[in-house]
Protein backbone atom coordinates (compact mmCIF):
# COMPACT_ATOMS: atom_id res chain seq x y z
CA UNK A 1 0.00 0.00 0.00
CA UNK A 2 1.34 3.71 -0.97
CA UNK A 3 0.83 6.22 2.02
CA UNK A 4 0.43 9.87 1.52
CA UNK A 5 1.27 11.97 4.42
CA UNK A 6 -0.33 15.74 4.23
CA UNK A 7 1.19 16.53 8.22
CA UNK A 8 -0.68 16.25 11.33
CA UNK A 9 -3.22 13.45 11.17
CA UNK A 10 -4.23 14.20 7.52
CA UNK A 11 -2.83 10.98 5.07
CA UNK A 12 -4.29 9.18 2.11
CA UNK A 13 -3.62 5.38 1.33
CA UNK A 14 -4.20 3.45 -2.04
CA UNK A 15 -6.39 0.92 -1.91
CA UNK A 16 -7.98 -1.20 -3.98
CA UNK A 17 -7.45 1.36 -6.43
CA UNK A 18 -9.27 3.92 -4.34
CA UNK A 19 -7.85 6.84 -2.84
CA UNK A 20 -9.19 6.97 0.86
CA UNK A 21 -8.17 10.44 2.10
CA UNK A 22 -8.10 10.98 6.42
CA UNK A 23 -9.13 13.84 8.34
CA UNK A 24 -7.90 16.81 6.16
CA UNK A 25 -6.63 19.52 7.96
CA UNK A 26 -4.08 21.07 5.53
CA UNK A 27 -4.96 24.37 4.22
CA UNK A 28 -4.58 26.04 7.71
CA UNK A 29 -1.39 23.66 8.44
CA UNK A 30 1.46 26.46 8.61
CA UNK A 31 4.41 23.31 8.15
CA UNK A 32 2.47 22.07 4.81
CA UNK A 33 2.67 25.20 3.47
CA UNK A 34 4.19 25.10 -0.04
CA UNK A 35 4.00 21.13 0.13
CA UNK A 36 0.62 19.84 -0.49
CA UNK A 37 -2.26 21.25 -2.81
CA UNK A 38 -5.72 20.62 -1.86
CA UNK A 39 -6.88 21.25 -5.18
CA UNK A 40 -5.45 18.42 -6.65
CA UNK A 41 -6.79 15.81 -3.80
CA UNK A 42 -9.65 14.00 -5.55
CA UNK A 43 -10.29 11.34 -2.37
CA UNK A 44 -12.88 8.38 -3.55
CA UNK A 45 -13.40 8.55 0.63
CA UNK A 46 -13.08 11.10 2.81
CA UNK A 47 -12.93 9.45 6.70
CA UNK A 48 -13.14 11.44 9.68
CA UNK A 49 -12.01 10.63 13.31
CA UNK A 50 -13.79 13.62 15.20
CA UNK A 51 -14.86 16.96 14.11
CA UNK A 52 -12.25 18.71 15.74
CA UNK A 53 -11.02 21.57 13.55
CA UNK A 54 -7.81 19.73 13.27
CA UNK A 55 -9.34 17.01 11.00
CA UNK A 56 -11.51 18.77 9.05
CA UNK A 57 -10.92 22.23 8.34
CA UNK A 58 -10.56 20.90 4.60
CA UNK A 59 -13.61 18.58 4.11
CA UNK A 60 -15.95 20.49 2.65
CA UNK A 61 -13.48 22.07 -0.14
CA UNK A 62 -11.85 18.77 -1.30
CA UNK A 63 -15.70 17.05 -1.35
CA UNK A 64 -17.01 19.96 -3.43
CA UNK A 65 -14.26 19.35 -5.83
CA UNK A 66 -13.59 15.70 -5.55
CA UNK A 67 -16.95 14.37 -4.41
CA UNK A 68 -15.13 12.13 -2.39
CA UNK A 69 -17.81 10.44 0.00
CA UNK A 70 -18.05 11.75 3.58
CA UNK A 71 -17.62 8.55 6.26
CA UNK A 72 -17.89 9.86 9.91
CA UNK A 73 -19.73 8.87 13.28
CA UNK A 74 -23.23 9.77 12.71
CA UNK A 75 -23.48 13.19 13.88
CA UNK A 76 -20.27 14.29 11.94
CA UNK A 77 -22.30 12.56 9.03
CA UNK A 78 -25.59 14.33 9.43
CA UNK A 79 -23.82 17.73 10.12
CA UNK A 80 -22.32 17.50 6.56
CA UNK A 81 -25.40 16.37 5.45
CA UNK A 82 -27.44 19.50 7.08
CA UNK A 83 -24.62 21.50 4.63
CA UNK A 84 -26.02 20.16 1.45
CA UNK A 85 -23.32 17.37 0.84
CA UNK A 86 -25.01 14.16 -0.91
CA UNK A 87 -22.45 11.48 -0.36
CA UNK A 88 -22.08 11.37 3.09
CA UNK A 89 -22.35 7.51 4.69
CA UNK A 90 -22.89 7.57 8.60
CA UNK A 91 -21.98 5.07 11.01
CA UNK A 92 -21.25 4.28 14.43
CA UNK A 93 -18.90 1.88 16.77
CA UNK A 94 -18.56 -1.43 15.73
CA UNK A 95 -20.37 -1.26 12.52
CA UNK A 96 -18.59 -3.09 9.58
CA UNK A 97 -19.65 -1.84 6.37
CA UNK A 98 -18.39 -3.17 2.50
CA UNK A 99 -18.90 -0.77 -0.18
CA UNK A 100 -19.68 -1.68 -3.40
CA UNK A 101 -16.06 -2.16 -4.57
CA UNK A 102 -15.28 -3.93 -1.85
CA UNK A 103 -13.61 -1.64 0.57
CA UNK A 104 -14.47 -2.75 4.48
CA UNK A 105 -14.73 -0.18 6.62
CA UNK A 106 -15.51 -0.99 10.28
CA UNK A 107 -15.72 2.29 12.51
CA UNK A 108 -13.77 1.61 15.90
CA UNK A 109 -14.06 3.43 19.77
CA UNK A 110 -11.50 6.15 20.48
CA UNK A 111 -11.08 8.33 23.72
CA UNK A 112 -11.38 11.32 23.23
CA UNK A 113 -13.93 14.52 22.45
CA UNK A 114 -15.59 15.93 19.76
CA UNK A 115 -16.83 18.90 18.54
CA UNK A 116 -17.13 21.07 15.42
CA UNK A 117 -15.63 24.33 15.09
CA UNK A 118 -18.52 26.13 15.11
CA UNK A 119 -19.52 24.59 18.32
CA UNK A 120 -21.89 22.09 16.91
CA UNK A 121 -22.20 18.71 18.24
CA UNK A 122 -19.64 16.00 16.87
CA UNK A 123 -20.90 12.82 18.34
CA UNK A 124 -18.35 10.41 19.62
CA UNK A 125 -14.77 10.16 17.94
CA UNK A 126 -13.61 7.40 16.45
CA UNK A 127 -11.07 5.48 14.56
CA UNK A 128 -11.52 2.95 11.64
CA UNK A 129 -10.11 -0.37 10.18
CA UNK A 130 -9.92 -0.38 6.59
CA UNK A 131 -9.48 -3.48 5.17
CA UNK A 132 -9.41 -5.07 1.61
CA UNK A 133 -9.51 -8.52 0.45
CA UNK A 134 -6.13 -8.31 -2.24
CA UNK A 135 -4.74 -4.63 -0.75
CA UNK A 136 -4.02 -5.60 3.06
CA UNK A 137 -5.64 -4.38 6.19
CA UNK A 138 -4.58 -1.23 8.52
CA UNK A 139 -5.65 0.67 11.69
CA UNK A 140 -6.27 4.67 12.02
CA UNK A 141 -6.87 5.00 15.77
CA UNK A 142 -7.93 8.79 15.04
CA UNK A 143 -7.30 11.42 18.08
CA UNK A 144 -7.47 8.60 21.61
CA UNK A 145 -5.55 7.44 24.71
CA UNK A 146 -4.84 4.11 25.02
CA UNK A 147 -7.02 1.69 25.68
CA UNK A 148 -6.59 -1.95 26.18
CA UNK A 149 -9.86 -2.67 23.59
CA UNK A 150 -7.13 -2.17 20.96
CA UNK A 151 -6.54 -5.77 21.32
CA UNK A 152 -10.04 -6.35 20.34
CA UNK A 153 -10.02 -4.19 17.50
CA UNK A 154 -7.43 -6.75 16.50
CA UNK A 155 -8.81 -9.41 17.39
CA UNK A 156 -12.40 -8.29 15.28
CA UNK A 157 -10.74 -7.11 12.67
CA UNK A 158 -11.82 -8.63 9.12
CA UNK A 159 -8.48 -9.75 7.91
CA UNK A 160 -5.27 -9.36 10.35
CA UNK A 161 -3.60 -5.49 10.83
CA UNK A 162 -0.82 -4.80 8.71
CA UNK A 163 0.18 -1.40 9.97
CA UNK A 164 -1.17 1.08 12.68
CA UNK A 165 -1.74 5.24 11.98
CA UNK A 166 -1.46 6.06 15.82
CA UNK A 167 -0.97 9.68 16.89
CA UNK A 168 2.13 9.96 19.25
CA UNK A 169 2.44 13.72 20.13
CA UNK A 170 1.27 13.32 23.81
CA UNK A 171 -0.92 16.28 25.72
CA UNK A 172 -4.13 15.35 23.44
CA UNK A 173 -3.59 12.02 22.46
CA UNK A 174 -1.38 9.13 23.40
CA UNK A 175 2.46 10.45 23.85
CA UNK A 176 4.79 7.42 22.56
CA UNK A 177 5.10 5.13 25.67
CA UNK A 178 1.41 4.73 25.09
CA UNK A 179 1.72 4.60 21.18
CA UNK A 180 4.24 1.49 21.40
CA UNK A 181 2.30 -0.13 24.23
CA UNK A 182 -0.91 0.34 21.67
CA UNK A 183 1.02 -1.46 18.89
CA UNK A 184 1.78 -4.65 21.34
CA UNK A 185 -1.97 -4.89 22.00
CA UNK A 186 -2.50 -4.23 18.64
CA UNK A 187 -0.04 -7.35 17.46
CA UNK A 188 1.35 -4.57 14.61
CA UNK A 189 5.46 -4.38 14.35
CA UNK A 190 4.74 -1.40 12.22
CA UNK A 191 3.04 2.01 12.86
CA UNK A 192 3.36 5.21 10.90
CA UNK A 193 3.31 8.21 13.15
CA UNK A 194 1.19 11.24 13.31
CA UNK A 195 -0.59 14.32 15.61
CA UNK A 196 2.80 15.70 16.64
CA UNK A 197 4.88 18.80 16.09
CA UNK A 198 1.86 20.52 14.67
CA UNK A 199 1.56 22.84 17.43
CA UNK A 200 3.97 23.31 20.48
CA UNK A 201 1.91 21.22 23.23
CA UNK A 202 2.51 18.40 20.98
CA UNK A 203 6.37 19.13 19.59
CA UNK A 204 8.11 15.80 20.47
CA UNK A 205 11.57 14.69 20.20
CA UNK A 206 11.15 12.26 17.06
CA UNK A 207 14.52 10.45 17.16
CA UNK A 208 13.38 9.59 20.75
CA UNK A 209 10.37 8.04 19.22
CA UNK A 210 12.05 5.84 16.62
CA UNK A 211 14.07 4.28 19.31
CA UNK A 212 11.42 4.01 21.96
CA UNK A 213 9.72 1.67 18.95
CA UNK A 214 12.97 0.04 18.10
CA UNK A 215 13.78 -0.97 21.60
CA UNK A 216 9.92 -2.61 21.66
CA UNK A 217 11.32 -4.43 17.91
CA UNK A 218 8.65 -2.14 16.00
CA UNK A 219 9.19 0.56 13.72
CA UNK A 220 7.85 3.81 13.59
CA UNK A 221 8.14 5.58 10.31
CA UNK A 222 7.53 9.42 10.45
CA UNK A 223 6.94 10.42 6.65
CA UNK A 224 7.64 14.17 5.83
CA UNK A 225 4.95 16.39 4.80
CA UNK A 226 4.41 15.38 0.68
CA UNK A 227 6.01 12.26 1.36
CA UNK A 228 4.77 9.06 0.23
CA UNK A 229 5.95 5.95 1.85
CA UNK A 230 5.35 2.28 1.14
CA UNK A 231 3.46 0.76 4.17
NI1 LIG B 1 -9.19 16.11 18.52
MN1 LIG C 1 -6.56 16.48 17.01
Amino acid sequence: MKLHYYGHAAFAVALNGKFLLFDPFISPNQATHGKVDIGELTPDYILLSHAHEDHVADVEAIAKKSGGMIVGMAEVAYYYMQRGFDKVHAMNYGGQKTFDDGLTVKQTLALHSSSFPDGSYGGNPSGYVVSSENDGTFYFAGDTALFSDMKLIAETSPRPLDFAVLPIGDNFTMGVNDAVRAADFLGVKKVVGCHYNTFPPIEIDTGAAQSAFSQAGKELLLPGIGETIEV
